[in-house]
């Protein structure tokens, strides 16, 4: 295309308005929420990239899925069109649906984890950390050695570490039931996942005879970052990467939040006709029968339609240029972030943003508090609150949500990212006051220093 300006791919039919707030109000609220952004009410949030995770708009094809949706308990013809979708891209036997990301992890640790054994990712999210040490297994993060420097610019900083994952195989004959790639890597930065690395984790899953499942959330963006940086990808959609991609498994998890471009819905997929049936049994008992649990049929119409959106070049390139358009301009002004720019967000380096303050003292937290207090905008900390001893990192997420906010607001991000750099000295820790034993981030009480 001749000109500069890559647009948003769509024009506005529905708007939601925006509620202002003064930073007086936003102190109060603030303290009001323990000051943990979970606790706060959306009214109360200006720009809210908390998570790209079931945020993003919908497009017409979608809203004319929902009224198509047939809501039959069993045989929907909506699974017909969901489970079709899937296997389109993803290519597995078995497609189960769950009502989010989580219930499908549930399901499949449930049925391949018994406690003492190992689980290796090139970085666990949050969630499948924690449902995992829920069932007794250990998450074991295996990131290449750039994942850890933040400012170091690298193509593929989700890539895992072979040679570390082949050490492990070896060590543990027998306590590794299977190994996830998830892709882009969200704890990571949002980085992607090569080809060539997935190929190699897939080489040595099978020498060892260990299944491989994707943790797919955000397998559109790592497509599209393949072809842009990976040799000899260029000429070929992302679907027909994504294809490849998944073809190196045996299944995958998903949370139809993110590539789905859905509000709500997951899936889970294998190819183990024995493993799928019991997989089918649990679900029947938590989330609902095969063809609609735990969604309704609205929800795998959204879905179908969500998941070849996700693949939309057009779409891809404007997404990820408008990250790259923010980390960039960061980049220009000397703030630290994870470089280079991910697939669906913004992650400040909290430790090098506030050098004066040591992990313990929860940097990121301290940062995502300021970035409300300045201009209403909610992020998330992904770091020493949300891993404790395990963070390697303590970064505050800027989440973008899909085909929701222009390019105007990201330019007011900028500039309230740059009010708080300029004001970086000042801003102190903070300490907790009340921490639940899992997963403690969501509902933590917190106060500064
Ligand atoms: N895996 C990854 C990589 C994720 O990012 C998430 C969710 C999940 C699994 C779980 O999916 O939410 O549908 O149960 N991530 C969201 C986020 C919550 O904000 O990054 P879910």
């Amino acid at each position: 295309m001749a000109f500069r300006t890559i647009i948003e791919p769509f024009r506005i039919k529905s708007v939601e308005p925006i509620r202002w707030t003064a930073p007086e109000e936003r102190a109060q609220y603030l303290r009001a929420a323990h000051y943990n952004l979970f606790l706060l009410p959306s009214e109360q949030v200006l720009l809210d990239l908390l998570t790209d995770s079931g945020t993003g708009a919908m497009s017409t094809a979608q809203w004319a899925g929902i009224m198509r949706g047939d809501e039959s308990y069993a045989g929907s013809p909506s699974f017909d069109r969901f489970k079709a979708a899937v296997q389109g891209i993803f290519g597995y036997k078995h497609v189960i649906p769950t009502h989010q990301g989580r219930a499908a992890e549930r399901i499949l640790f449930s049925v391949m984890c018994k406690p003492g054994v190992i689980v290796p990712s090139n970085t666990h999210f949050d969630t499948t950390r924690a449902n995992l040490e829920f069932a007794g297994a250990e998450a074991l993060d295996l990131p290449v050695p750039e994942a850890r420097q933040p400012g170091f610019e690298a193509p593929f900083k989700g890539n895992m570490d072979v040679a570390r994952l082949q050490q492990l195989l070896e060590r543990e004959r027998g306590k590794v039931p299977l190994v996830m790639l998830t892709v882009t890597n969200n704890s990571g930065g949002g980085q992607p996942v090569s080809l060539e690395n997935a190929r190699q984790v897939s080489e040595l899953c099978r020498r060892y005879g260990v299944p491989l499942y994707f943790d797919a959330c955000r397998f559109a963006e790592n497509a599209w970052f393949i072809k842009l940086r990976e040799a000899g990808q260029a000429d070929r959609t992302p679907r027909e990467i994504a294809r490849e991609m998944f073809r190196l498994g045996d299944g995958c998890t998903m949370s139809a939040k993110k590539d789905g471009m859905a509000n709500i819905g997951g899936f889970l997929c294998t190819n183990d006709d024995v493993l799928a049936q019991r997989e089918k049994n649990l679900l029947i008992l938590t989330e609902g029968y095969p063809t609609y649990g735990g969604l309704a049929g609205r929800d795998l119409e959204a879905i179908a339609v969500g998941l070849e959106e996700a693949l939309d070049e057009g779409y891809l390139r404007y997404r990820i240029a408008s990250i790259a358009y923010v980390v960039d301009r960061l980049a220009q002004a000397g703030v630290p972030t994870v470089r280079p720019a991910g697939g669906h967000a913004i992650y400040l380096d909290a430790r090098a943003f506030l050098p004066h303050l040591t992990p313990a003292q929860l940097p990121g937290v301290a940062l995502a508090n300021e970035l409300y207090l300045e201009g209403g905008v909610r992020s998330v900390e992904i770091g020493t609150l949300m891993f404790a001893a395990a963070a390697q990192l303590d970064l505050v997420r800027l989440a973008i949500p899909r085909r929701t906010y222009t390019q105007s607001h990201m330019d007011y991000l900028l500039e309230v990212i740059l009010a708080v750099f300029a004001r970086r000295d000042k801003i102190r820790g903070m300490v907790i006051e009340y921490e639940a034993p899992f997963l403690r981030h969501f509902t933590a009480r917190l106060r500064p220093e």
